[in-house]
């Protein structure tokens, strides 16, 4: 098995805001890029990434939510679909690889089902709570082009985005 680091990248990016479009099949090259997913997640390191994080507009979404000193549990998502999520909200502080050291609390619903294909390309259907639903609704929102600072006041927004664009424009010119 060859894996790749990728390149996550970062907001303001335009495609971010990209919907990502539908798998057709699970087939060998989409098993290769969640294989890259997950070492770039690994890497980062992170918690939870969607495709379009590394560039690439396709619903799948990888994540691993065991603790440090636990074995790692590697969960593979594509075409993940929200059923049934609670009217029982959860708040969460929420950070996210695309929105470099920048964390605020986000509240949404605090159960849900995910339909998912797994890493075999078979139906699976999990119920969610906890960190892991708060997770894959934030991973979900990546599919649709959505941030997680996109739930916060516009104020905070603006001046989030502001920071990066002034750290990227200083790194770019090292
Ligand atoms: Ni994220």
């Amino acid at each position: 098995m060859r894996m790749a680091i990728k390149e996550i990248l970062t907001a303001p990016d335009p495609r971010l805001r990209e919907v990502s479009k539908p798998v057709a099949e699970v087939d060998d090259a989409l098993r290769a890029l969640m294989d890259d997913m997950l070492e770039t997640m690994y890497d980062a390191p992170g918690i939870g990434l969607a495709a379009i994080q590394i560039g690439v507009p396709k619903r799948v979404i990888v994540m691993d939510l065991a603790g440090k000193d636990e074995e790692p549990e590697p969960r593979y998502f594509v075409n993940p679909e929200i059923l049934d999520p609670s009217e029982e909200m959860s708040v969460y502080e929420e950070g996210c690889l695309s929105v470099p050291e920048f964390f605020d609390e986000v509240e949404r619903p605090a159960k849900c089902r995910v339909k998912y294909l797994d890493y075999d390309g078979k139906e699976q259907i999990l119920e969610a709570e906890g960190l892991l639903a708060t997770c894959i609704q934030h991973e979900m929102d990546h599919l649709e082009g959505v941030l997680f600072i996109d739930h916060l006041s516009r104020l905070k927004r603006d001046r989030v985005l502001k920071k990066l664009k002034k750290e990227q424009r200083l790194a770019a010119a090292l």
